[in-house]
Protein backbone atom coordinates (compact mmCIF):
# COMPACT_ATOMS: atom_id res chain seq x y z
CA UNK A 1 0.00 0.00 0.00
CA UNK A 2 1.62 3.42 -0.90
CA UNK A 3 -0.08 6.72 0.21
CA UNK A 4 -0.29 9.85 -1.80
CA UNK A 5 1.21 12.61 -0.28
CA UNK A 6 0.48 16.13 -0.55
CA UNK A 7 2.08 18.41 -3.04
CA UNK A 8 3.26 15.63 -5.54
CA UNK A 9 5.80 16.36 -7.54
CA UNK A 10 5.04 17.08 -10.58
CA UNK A 11 7.13 15.78 -13.28
CA UNK A 12 5.65 15.54 -17.05
CA UNK A 13 7.34 14.46 -20.20
CA UNK A 14 4.54 16.16 -21.30
CA UNK A 15 2.86 18.97 -20.08
CA UNK A 16 -1.10 19.59 -20.09
CA UNK A 17 -0.88 21.82 -23.43
CA UNK A 18 -3.53 22.08 -25.76
CA UNK A 19 -2.14 22.10 -29.66
CA UNK A 20 -2.70 24.60 -31.77
CA UNK A 21 -5.75 24.18 -33.98
CA UNK A 22 -5.25 21.23 -36.16
CA UNK A 23 -6.12 18.75 -38.79
CA UNK A 24 -5.22 15.25 -38.20
CA UNK A 25 -5.14 13.19 -41.41
CA UNK A 26 -5.93 9.35 -41.03
CA UNK A 27 -4.82 7.21 -43.92
CA UNK A 28 -6.39 3.80 -43.32
CA UNK A 29 -9.04 5.50 -41.40
CA UNK A 30 -11.37 2.42 -42.29
CA UNK A 31 -9.64 -0.08 -40.74
CA UNK A 32 -10.54 -1.10 -36.89
CA UNK A 33 -8.08 0.89 -34.87
CA UNK A 34 -9.59 4.55 -36.17
CA UNK A 35 -13.19 3.06 -35.11
CA UNK A 36 -11.98 1.18 -31.71
CA UNK A 37 -9.13 3.12 -30.76
CA UNK A 38 -8.05 6.43 -32.36
CA UNK A 39 -11.52 8.16 -32.56
CA UNK A 40 -12.79 6.86 -29.20
CA UNK A 41 -9.70 7.68 -27.35
CA UNK A 42 -9.78 11.66 -29.20
CA UNK A 43 -12.89 12.22 -28.09
CA UNK A 44 -11.91 11.50 -24.79
CA UNK A 45 -9.28 14.16 -24.92
CA UNK A 46 -12.38 16.37 -26.58
CA UNK A 47 -14.55 15.64 -23.90
CA UNK A 48 -12.02 16.59 -21.22
CA UNK A 49 -10.71 19.84 -23.28
CA UNK A 50 -7.26 18.74 -23.90
CA UNK A 51 -7.83 19.24 -27.79
CA UNK A 52 -8.55 22.24 -29.66
CA UNK A 53 -12.51 23.02 -30.52
CA UNK A 54 -11.12 23.18 -33.69
CA UNK A 55 -9.56 19.76 -33.82
CA UNK A 56 -10.75 18.02 -37.42
CA UNK A 57 -9.78 14.76 -38.66
CA UNK A 58 -9.95 13.31 -41.58
CA UNK A 59 -10.15 9.47 -42.75
CA UNK A 60 -8.28 8.83 -45.95
CA UNK A 61 -9.30 5.16 -47.52
CA UNK A 62 -10.04 3.86 -50.52
CA UNK A 63 -14.14 2.98 -49.79
CA UNK A 64 -16.23 5.21 -51.07
CA UNK A 65 -17.88 6.88 -48.22
CA UNK A 66 -19.65 9.89 -47.21
CA UNK A 67 -18.87 12.16 -44.01
CA UNK A 68 -22.39 11.48 -42.43
CA UNK A 69 -21.35 7.56 -43.43
CA UNK A 70 -17.89 7.87 -41.71
CA UNK A 71 -19.27 10.14 -38.65
CA UNK A 72 -21.83 7.78 -38.31
CA UNK A 73 -19.30 4.78 -37.96
CA UNK A 74 -16.95 6.26 -35.29
CA UNK A 75 -20.03 7.61 -33.38
CA UNK A 76 -20.55 3.59 -33.12
CA UNK A 77 -17.01 3.18 -32.51
CA UNK A 78 -17.38 5.97 -29.37
CA UNK A 79 -20.60 4.03 -28.22
CA UNK A 80 -18.96 0.52 -28.37
CA UNK A 81 -15.40 0.58 -27.81
CA UNK A 82 -14.91 3.90 -25.99
CA UNK A 83 -16.71 5.95 -23.38
CA UNK A 84 -20.06 6.94 -24.81
CA UNK A 85 -21.69 10.01 -25.87
CA UNK A 86 -21.89 11.71 -22.88
CA UNK A 87 -22.86 14.88 -23.14
CA UNK A 88 -24.80 14.59 -26.24
CA UNK A 89 -24.29 18.18 -27.89
CA UNK A 90 -20.82 17.95 -27.22
CA UNK A 91 -20.61 14.88 -29.78
CA UNK A 92 -22.63 17.11 -32.08
CA UNK A 93 -19.50 19.72 -31.72
CA UNK A 94 -17.26 17.13 -32.14
CA UNK A 95 -18.88 15.44 -34.98
CA UNK A 96 -19.09 18.62 -37.18
CA UNK A 97 -14.88 18.28 -37.27
CA UNK A 98 -15.07 14.76 -38.78
CA UNK A 99 -14.70 14.20 -42.47
CA UNK A 100 -13.78 11.39 -44.75
CA UNK A 101 -11.77 11.83 -48.31
CA UNK A 102 -11.31 8.60 -50.38
CA UNK A 103 -8.62 8.41 -52.19
CA UNK A 104 -5.49 5.30 -53.46
CA UNK A 105 -2.37 5.49 -51.89
CA UNK A 106 -0.69 5.12 -54.93
CA UNK A 107 -2.39 7.75 -57.35
CA UNK A 108 -1.07 10.86 -57.66
CA UNK A 109 -4.66 12.81 -58.14
CA UNK A 110 -6.10 11.09 -54.49
CA UNK A 111 -3.59 13.81 -52.99
CA UNK A 112 -3.84 16.37 -54.84
CA UNK A 113 -7.57 15.88 -54.18
CA UNK A 114 -6.88 15.87 -50.48
CA UNK A 115 -4.78 18.40 -50.84
CA UNK A 116 -7.22 20.77 -52.29
CA UNK A 117 -10.01 19.40 -49.27
CA UNK A 118 -7.29 20.19 -46.61
CA UNK A 119 -7.25 23.71 -47.75
CA UNK A 120 -10.81 24.15 -47.91
CA UNK A 121 -10.84 23.11 -44.57
CA UNK A 122 -8.22 25.36 -43.51
CA UNK A 123 -10.68 28.04 -44.12
CA UNK A 124 -13.66 26.39 -42.91
CA UNK A 125 -12.32 25.49 -39.84
CA UNK A 126 -9.24 27.81 -39.06
CA UNK A 127 -6.64 25.15 -38.58
CA UNK A 128 -4.39 27.48 -39.93
CA UNK A 129 -2.39 25.27 -42.11
CA UNK A 130 -1.45 22.56 -39.55
CA UNK A 131 -1.43 19.48 -40.13
CA UNK A 132 -0.59 15.68 -38.86
CA UNK A 133 -0.35 12.89 -41.07
CA UNK A 134 -0.97 9.60 -39.98
CA UNK A 135 0.00 6.49 -42.05
CA UNK A 136 -2.19 3.51 -40.38
CA UNK A 137 -1.58 1.78 -43.51
CA UNK A 138 -0.07 -1.82 -44.16
CA UNK A 139 3.96 -1.59 -44.12
CA UNK A 140 4.52 -1.65 -47.49
CA UNK A 141 2.86 1.42 -48.40
CA UNK A 142 5.15 3.47 -45.87
CA UNK A 143 7.32 4.71 -48.69
CA UNK A 144 4.84 5.20 -51.74
CA UNK A 145 2.58 7.54 -49.24
CA UNK A 146 5.59 9.25 -47.65
CA UNK A 147 6.85 10.21 -50.91
CA UNK A 148 3.56 11.03 -52.29
CA UNK A 149 2.89 13.46 -49.75
CA UNK A 150 6.09 14.68 -50.43
CA UNK A 151 5.74 15.44 -54.36
CA UNK A 152 2.37 16.39 -53.69
CA UNK A 153 4.17 19.36 -51.84
CA UNK A 154 2.37 18.42 -48.25
CA UNK A 155 5.23 17.76 -46.47
CA UNK A 156 6.79 21.74 -46.95
CA UNK A 157 7.19 22.86 -43.72
CA UNK A 158 8.80 20.89 -40.83
CA UNK A 159 7.31 23.68 -37.91
CA UNK A 160 3.45 22.79 -39.30
CA UNK A 161 3.41 19.66 -40.85
CA UNK A 162 3.85 16.46 -39.41
CA UNK A 163 4.40 12.57 -40.66
CA UNK A 164 3.44 9.64 -38.08
CA UNK A 165 4.15 6.29 -39.29
CA UNK A 166 2.58 3.07 -37.70
CA UNK A 167 5.46 0.11 -36.73
CA UNK A 168 6.87 -2.62 -37.97
CA UNK A 169 9.28 0.09 -39.82
CA UNK A 170 11.08 -2.30 -41.87
CA UNK A 171 11.25 -6.05 -41.46
CA UNK A 172 14.69 -6.31 -40.82
CA UNK A 173 18.13 -4.15 -40.54
CA UNK A 174 18.17 -3.21 -44.43
CA UNK A 175 14.54 -2.85 -45.31
CA UNK A 176 14.63 -0.24 -42.09
CA UNK A 177 17.86 1.49 -43.52
CA UNK A 178 16.39 2.00 -47.03
CA UNK A 179 12.87 2.96 -45.32
CA UNK A 180 14.56 5.67 -43.13
CA UNK A 181 16.48 6.82 -46.11
CA UNK A 182 13.70 7.38 -48.27
CA UNK A 183 11.80 9.10 -45.95
CA UNK A 184 14.07 11.20 -45.12
CA UNK A 185 14.69 12.43 -48.52
CA UNK A 186 10.78 13.74 -48.31
CA UNK A 187 11.49 15.59 -45.00
CA UNK A 188 13.70 15.79 -41.82
CA UNK A 189 13.92 13.70 -38.98
CA UNK A 190 11.64 16.64 -36.54
CA UNK A 191 9.36 15.62 -38.86
CA UNK A 192 9.08 12.49 -38.49
CA UNK A 193 7.15 10.59 -35.69
CA UNK A 194 7.53 6.72 -35.61
CA UNK A 195 4.90 5.28 -33.42
CA UNK A 196 5.46 2.56 -30.82
CA UNK A 197 2.26 2.83 -28.93
CA UNK A 198 3.91 1.36 -25.84
CA UNK A 199 5.61 4.58 -25.40
CA UNK A 200 2.45 6.28 -24.56
CA UNK A 201 1.64 3.80 -21.97
CA UNK A 202 1.12 5.80 -18.57
CA UNK A 203 3.90 3.60 -16.75
CA UNK A 204 6.17 3.02 -19.49
CA UNK A 205 6.67 6.85 -18.73
CA UNK A 206 6.63 6.45 -15.01
CA UNK A 207 9.86 4.44 -15.74
CA UNK A 208 11.59 7.60 -16.46
CA UNK A 209 10.56 9.24 -13.74
CA UNK A 210 10.59 5.99 -10.73
CA UNK A 211 14.32 5.78 -12.06
CA UNK A 212 15.87 9.87 -12.45
CA UNK A 213 13.39 11.12 -9.51
CA UNK A 214 14.13 8.79 -6.53
CA UNK A 215 17.62 9.01 -5.35
CA UNK A 216 17.37 5.34 -3.51
CA UNK A 217 17.11 3.08 -6.20
CA UNK A 218 19.69 4.02 -9.09
CA UNK A 219 22.64 4.10 -7.06
CA UNK A 220 21.45 0.02 -7.19
CA UNK A 221 20.71 0.12 -11.01
CA UNK A 222 24.28 -1.58 -12.38
CA UNK A 223 25.95 -5.01 -12.27
CA UNK A 224 27.37 -4.42 -8.33
CA UNK A 225 23.70 -5.18 -7.16
CA UNK A 226 21.75 -6.62 -10.36
CA UNK A 227 21.86 -10.20 -10.73
CA UNK A 228 19.82 -10.00 -14.29
CA UNK A 229 16.47 -8.13 -15.20
CA UNK A 230 13.47 -10.13 -16.77
CA UNK A 231 11.03 -8.67 -19.12
CA UNK A 232 7.46 -10.12 -19.69
CA UNK A 233 4.78 -9.44 -22.81
CA UNK A 234 2.70 -11.88 -22.16
CA UNK A 235 -0.59 -11.73 -24.45
CA UNK A 236 -4.22 -14.11 -23.93
CA UNK A 237 -5.02 -13.62 -27.99
CA UNK A 238 -4.24 -15.25 -30.61
CA UNK A 239 -3.90 -14.08 -34.25
CA UNK A 240 -7.20 -12.14 -34.75
CA UNK A 241 -7.93 -12.27 -37.71
CA UNK A 242 -4.57 -10.92 -38.75
CA UNK A 243 -3.19 -13.74 -40.59
CA UNK A 244 -1.91 -11.61 -43.68
CA UNK A 245 0.45 -9.60 -41.27
CA UNK A 246 1.64 -11.81 -38.75
CA UNK A 247 2.81 -14.55 -41.32
CA UNK A 248 5.28 -12.27 -42.24
CA UNK A 249 5.66 -10.53 -38.88
CA UNK A 250 5.76 -13.39 -36.12
CA UNK A 251 6.70 -12.28 -32.64
CA UNK A 252 10.42 -10.94 -33.06
CA UNK A 253 8.54 -8.35 -35.71
CA UNK A 254 5.75 -7.67 -34.23
CA UNK A 255 6.85 -7.25 -29.94
CA UNK A 256 10.20 -7.70 -29.82
CA UNK A 257 11.78 -5.38 -32.21
CA UNK A 258 9.61 -2.08 -30.96
CA UNK A 259 7.90 -3.02 -27.73
CA UNK A 260 9.96 -5.15 -25.86
CA UNK A 261 13.15 -3.35 -27.02
CA UNK A 262 11.49 0.25 -25.58
CA UNK A 263 11.38 -1.52 -22.73
CA UNK A 264 14.62 -2.38 -22.30
CA UNK A 265 15.85 1.05 -23.10
CA UNK A 266 14.09 2.52 -20.51
CA UNK A 267 15.63 0.49 -17.89
CA UNK A 268 19.35 0.11 -19.53
CA UNK A 269 20.05 3.79 -20.53
CA UNK A 270 21.70 6.31 -18.64
CA UNK A 271 20.22 9.17 -17.46
CA UNK A 272 19.71 12.01 -19.96
CA UNK A 273 20.78 15.02 -19.67
CA UNK A 274 17.41 16.80 -20.08
CA UNK A 275 14.07 15.64 -20.99
CA UNK A 276 14.50 16.48 -24.46
CA UNK A 277 13.25 13.97 -26.97
CA UNK A 278 16.85 13.78 -28.08
CA UNK A 279 18.73 14.20 -25.37
CA UNK A 280 16.54 10.65 -23.97
CA UNK A 281 16.59 9.20 -27.53
CA UNK A 282 20.14 9.32 -27.67
CA UNK A 283 20.83 7.33 -24.24
CA UNK A 284 18.87 5.20 -25.84
CA UNK A 285 20.98 4.65 -29.06
CA UNK A 286 23.73 4.46 -26.66
CA UNK A 287 22.42 1.49 -24.75
CA UNK A 288 21.04 -0.09 -27.77
CA UNK A 289 24.96 0.43 -29.54
CA UNK A 290 26.20 -1.69 -26.33
CA UNK A 291 24.27 -4.42 -26.92
CA UNK A 292 23.83 -8.01 -28.70
CA UNK A 293 22.47 -11.18 -28.38
CA UNK A 294 24.41 -12.89 -25.61
CA UNK A 295 25.97 -15.70 -27.33
CA UNK A 296 26.18 -15.03 -31.34
CA UNK A 297 27.67 -18.09 -31.53
CA UNK A 298 25.61 -20.52 -30.27
CA UNK A 299 22.31 -19.11 -31.49
CA UNK A 300 19.79 -21.46 -29.56
CA UNK A 301 21.72 -20.59 -26.44
CA UNK A 302 20.38 -16.91 -27.05
CA UNK A 303 16.88 -17.09 -28.45
CA UNK A 304 13.72 -19.21 -28.41
CA UNK A 305 10.98 -19.74 -30.45
CA UNK A 306 7.40 -21.35 -30.26
CA UNK A 307 4.24 -21.75 -31.91
CA UNK A 308 1.00 -22.12 -29.89
CA UNK A 309 -1.13 -25.52 -30.39
CA UNK A 310 -4.71 -25.86 -29.69
CA UNK A 311 -5.49 -25.52 -26.24
CA UNK A 312 -7.28 -24.52 -23.71
CA UNK A 313 -7.77 -20.42 -22.61
CA UNK A 314 -10.57 -19.64 -19.72
CA UNK A 315 -12.31 -22.90 -20.01
CA UNK A 316 -12.54 -22.43 -23.79
CA UNK A 317 -10.89 -24.37 -26.68
CA UNK A 318 -8.98 -22.53 -28.62
CA UNK A 319 -7.41 -23.75 -32.02
CA UNK A 320 -3.58 -24.06 -32.90
CA UNK A 321 -1.70 -21.03 -34.94
CA UNK A 322 -1.78 -23.24 -37.88
CA UNK A 323 -5.60 -23.64 -37.61
CA UNK A 324 -6.25 -20.41 -37.56
CA UNK A 325 -7.70 -18.39 -40.83
CA UNK A 326 -5.41 -17.42 -42.94
CA UNK A 327 -2.07 -18.88 -41.57
CA UNK A 328 -0.05 -20.68 -43.96
CA UNK A 329 -0.02 -25.30 -43.92
CA UNK A 330 2.97 -26.32 -41.66
CA UNK A 331 3.69 -22.68 -40.68
CA UNK A 332 6.51 -21.81 -39.11
CA UNK A 333 5.75 -18.37 -37.90
CA UNK A 334 6.49 -18.30 -34.18
CA UNK A 335 3.96 -16.91 -31.89
CA UNK A 336 6.68 -16.80 -29.16
CA UNK A 337 9.88 -15.33 -28.51
CA UNK A 338 12.41 -15.27 -25.74
CA UNK A 339 15.72 -13.73 -25.94
CA UNK A 340 19.04 -13.29 -23.58
CA UNK A 341 20.81 -9.90 -24.07
CA UNK A 342 24.01 -8.59 -23.42
CA UNK A 343 24.92 -5.26 -22.86
CA UNK A 344 28.69 -4.33 -23.07
CA UNK A 345 29.17 -1.16 -21.07
CA UNK A 346 30.40 0.03 -17.55
CA UNK A 347 26.99 -0.47 -15.71
CA UNK A 348 25.98 -3.68 -17.32
CA UNK A 349 28.71 -5.68 -18.31
CA UNK A 350 28.02 -9.71 -17.32
CA UNK A 351 24.39 -8.97 -16.49
CA UNK A 352 21.81 -10.55 -18.41
CA UNK A 353 18.77 -9.43 -19.60
CA UNK A 354 16.00 -11.56 -20.34
CA UNK A 355 12.85 -10.86 -23.16
CA UNK A 356 10.01 -12.92 -23.96
CA UNK A 357 6.86 -12.32 -25.38
CA UNK A 358 4.08 -14.81 -26.21
CA UNK A 359 0.21 -15.20 -27.73
CA UNK A 360 -2.46 -17.83 -26.36
CA UNK A 361 -0.34 -17.32 -22.80
CA UNK A 362 -2.10 -18.54 -19.55
CA UNK A 363 -2.39 -14.01 -18.56
CA UNK A 364 -2.28 -10.75 -20.16
CA UNK A 365 0.47 -9.00 -18.36
CA UNK A 366 3.77 -6.54 -19.23
CA UNK A 367 6.00 -6.92 -16.39
CA UNK A 368 9.69 -5.88 -16.00
CA UNK A 369 11.69 -7.11 -13.17
CA UNK A 370 15.05 -6.39 -11.60
CA UNK A 371 16.54 -9.38 -9.71
CA UNK A 372 19.20 -7.87 -7.12
CA UNK A 373 21.94 -10.26 -6.45
CA UNK A 374 21.97 -12.60 -3.15
CA UNK A 375 22.99 -11.34 0.45
CA UNK A 376 26.50 -12.59 0.16
CA UNK A 377 26.36 -14.53 3.29
CA UNK A 378 22.94 -16.31 4.51
CA UNK A 379 22.98 -16.61 8.01
CA UNK A 380 18.93 -16.92 8.42
CA UNK A 381 16.82 -20.34 7.44
CA UNK A 382 14.40 -19.86 5.35
CA UNK A 383 10.84 -20.79 5.67
CA UNK A 384 10.26 -20.87 1.87
CA UNK A 385 12.57 -23.10 -0.59
CA UNK A 386 13.09 -20.67 -3.19
CA UNK A 387 15.93 -18.32 -3.33
CA UNK A 388 15.61 -15.16 -1.28
CA UNK A 389 16.40 -12.66 -3.93
CA UNK A 390 14.83 -9.04 -3.89
CA UNK A 391 12.78 -8.31 -6.46
CA UNK A 392 11.60 -4.61 -7.73
CA UNK A 393 8.77 -5.69 -10.20
CA UNK A 394 7.27 -2.78 -12.18
CA UNK A 395 3.86 -3.69 -13.39
CA UNK A 396 3.07 -2.05 -17.15
CA UNK A 397 -0.11 -3.52 -17.03
CA UNK A 398 -2.81 -4.49 -16.39
CA UNK A 399 -3.01 -3.60 -12.64
CA UNK A 400 -0.41 -0.92 -13.05
CA UNK A 401 2.18 -0.61 -10.20
CA UNK A 402 5.27 -1.38 -8.55
CA UNK A 403 6.03 -3.69 -6.13
CA UNK A 404 9.24 -4.72 -3.99
CA UNK A 405 10.01 -8.40 -2.43
CA UNK A 406 12.30 -8.61 0.63
CA UNK A 407 12.65 -11.02 3.15
CA UNK A 408 11.15 -10.20 7.23
CA UNK A 409 11.51 -12.65 10.23
CA UNK A 410 8.35 -14.93 10.54
CA UNK A 411 6.48 -14.15 13.49
CA UNK A 412 7.94 -16.98 16.35
CA UNK A 413 10.53 -17.57 18.30
CA UNK A 414 12.89 -19.15 15.36
CA UNK A 415 14.81 -16.74 13.17
CA UNK A 416 13.65 -17.61 10.25
CA UNK A 417 12.81 -15.12 6.81
CA UNK A 418 10.30 -15.16 4.15
CA UNK A 419 9.73 -13.11 1.42
CA UNK A 420 6.87 -10.28 1.69
CA UNK A 421 5.79 -7.56 -1.12
CA UNK A 422 5.42 -4.43 -0.62
CA UNK A 423 3.15 -3.20 -3.13
CA UNK A 424 2.19 0.65 -5.11
CA UNK A 425 -0.97 0.41 -7.61
CA UNK A 426 -1.30 3.15 -9.59
CA UNK A 427 -5.49 2.62 -9.95
CA UNK A 428 -5.80 2.52 -5.61
CA UNK A 429 -3.42 5.43 -5.13
CA UNK A 430 -5.00 7.93 -8.35
CA UNK A 431 -8.12 5.96 -8.42
CA UNK A 432 -8.14 7.23 -12.45
CA UNK A 433 -8.19 5.78 -15.48
CA UNK A 434 -4.91 5.77 -17.27
CA UNK A 435 -4.96 8.08 -20.84
CA UNK A 436 -5.01 5.59 -23.86
CA UNK A 437 -1.71 5.35 -24.91
CA UNK A 438 -2.76 6.47 -28.74
CA UNK A 439 -4.44 9.62 -28.37
CA UNK A 440 -1.86 10.18 -25.98
CA UNK A 441 0.69 9.90 -28.63
CA UNK A 442 -1.16 11.52 -31.49
CA UNK A 443 -1.50 14.94 -29.12
CA UNK A 444 2.29 14.75 -28.91
CA UNK A 445 2.36 14.59 -32.47
CA UNK A 446 0.41 17.45 -32.88
CA UNK A 447 2.35 19.37 -30.26
CA UNK A 448 5.57 18.51 -32.41
CA UNK A 449 7.01 16.56 -29.42
CA UNK A 450 9.11 13.54 -30.44
CA UNK A 451 10.07 12.60 -26.99
CA UNK A 452 7.91 9.28 -26.89
CA UNK A 453 8.55 8.24 -30.91
CA UNK A 454 11.15 6.11 -32.15
CA UNK A 455 13.92 7.84 -33.93
CA UNK A 456 15.49 6.55 -37.12
CA UNK A 457 19.00 5.44 -35.67
CA UNK A 458 17.21 3.98 -33.11
CA UNK A 459 14.82 1.31 -35.21
CA UNK A 460 18.13 0.91 -37.36
CA UNK A 461 19.88 -0.21 -33.89
CA UNK A 462 17.27 -2.39 -32.72
CA UNK A 463 16.88 -4.22 -35.66
CA UNK A 464 20.77 -4.73 -35.84
CA UNK A 465 20.51 -6.69 -32.17
CA UNK A 466 17.60 -8.82 -33.45
CA UNK A 467 18.91 -9.73 -37.29
CA UNK A 468 20.91 -12.49 -37.08
CA UNK A 469 17.78 -14.65 -35.02
CA UNK A 470 15.94 -13.43 -37.69
CA UNK A 471 18.41 -14.42 -40.39
CA UNK A 472 17.66 -18.33 -38.91
CA UNK A 473 14.38 -18.20 -38.17
CA UNK A 474 13.38 -16.98 -41.38
CA UNK A 475 15.32 -19.80 -43.78
CA UNK A 476 12.49 -22.19 -45.27
CA UNK A 477 12.45 -24.82 -42.49
CA UNK A 478 10.31 -28.11 -41.90
CA UNK A 479 7.37 -27.69 -39.69
CA UNK A 480 8.72 -29.53 -36.82
CA UNK A 481 11.82 -26.93 -36.89
CA UNK A 482 9.86 -24.76 -34.23
CA UNK A 483 8.73 -26.17 -30.98
CA UNK A 484 5.28 -26.13 -30.09
CA UNK A 485 3.05 -24.83 -26.71
CA UNK A 486 -0.27 -25.64 -25.49
CA UNK A 487 -2.29 -22.10 -25.74
CA UNK A 488 -2.97 -21.76 -22.48
CA UNK A 489 0.74 -22.51 -20.82
CA UNK A 490 4.14 -20.31 -20.68
CA UNK A 491 5.75 -21.24 -23.93
CA UNK A 492 7.72 -24.08 -25.09
CA UNK A 493 10.22 -26.11 -22.52
CA UNK A 494 12.91 -24.78 -24.66
CA UNK A 495 12.52 -21.31 -23.07
CA UNK A 496 12.65 -22.43 -19.91
CA UNK A 497 16.26 -23.89 -20.33
CA UNK A 498 16.99 -20.60 -21.42
CA UNK A 499 17.32 -19.77 -17.97
CA UNK A 500 17.66 -23.08 -16.20
CA UNK A 501 21.01 -23.13 -17.79
CA UNK A 502 22.49 -19.91 -16.56
CA UNK A 503 20.86 -21.10 -12.84
CA UNK A 504 17.69 -19.26 -12.99
CA UNK A 505 14.11 -19.16 -13.89
CA UNK A 506 11.17 -16.82 -15.34
CA UNK A 507 9.43 -15.38 -12.93
CA UNK A 508 5.99 -16.52 -12.16
CA UNK A 509 3.77 -13.86 -12.82
CA UNK A 510 0.29 -12.96 -11.10
CA UNK A 511 -2.86 -11.27 -12.15
C1 LIG B 1 0.70 -4.59 -31.31
C2 LIG B 1 0.91 -5.94 -31.93
O1 LIG B 1 1.73 -3.71 -31.67
O2 LIG B 1 0.68 -4.72 -29.88
C3 LIG B 1 -0.17 -6.91 -31.49
O3 LIG B 1 0.88 -5.82 -33.35
C4 LIG B 1 -0.25 -6.95 -29.98
O4 LIG B 1 0.08 -8.21 -32.00
C5 LIG B 1 -0.36 -5.54 -29.40
O5 LIG B 1 -1.38 -7.73 -29.62
C6 LIG B 1 -0.25 -5.56 -27.89
O6 LIG B 1 -0.53 -4.28 -27.39
P1 LIG B 1 -1.13 -4.07 -25.94
O7 LIG B 1 -1.23 -2.60 -25.78
O8 LIG B 1 -2.46 -4.78 -25.92
O9 LIG B 1 -0.17 -4.70 -24.98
Amino acid sequence: MVTLLENPLRVGLQQDRIPAPQILIIFGASGDLTQRKLVPSLYTMYQERRLPPEITIVGVARRDWSHEFFREHMRQGVEEFGGGLGDKALWDQFEQGLFYCSGNIDTPASYQKLKAFLGELDEKRGTLGNRVFYLSVAPRFFAEATQQLGAAGMLNSPSKQRLVIEKPFGKDLTSAQVLNRIVRQVCPEEQIYRIDHYLGKETVQNLLVFRFANAIFEPLWNRQFVDHVQITVAETVGLEGRAGYYETAGALRDMVQNHLMQLFCLVAMEPPNSLDADAIRDEKVKVLQATHLADLENLERTATRGQYKAGWMKGEQVPSYRDEDGAKEGTTTPTYAALKLAIDNWRWKGVPFYLRTGKRMPKKVTEISIHFKDVPYMMFQSATKQTNQNILSLRIQPNEGISLRFDVKTPGSSLRTRPVEMEFRYGSAFGQPTTEAYSRLLVDAMLGDQTRFTRGDEVEESWRIITPILQVWDAPAAPEAIPLYEAGSWGPVESELLLNRDDRRWRRLSD
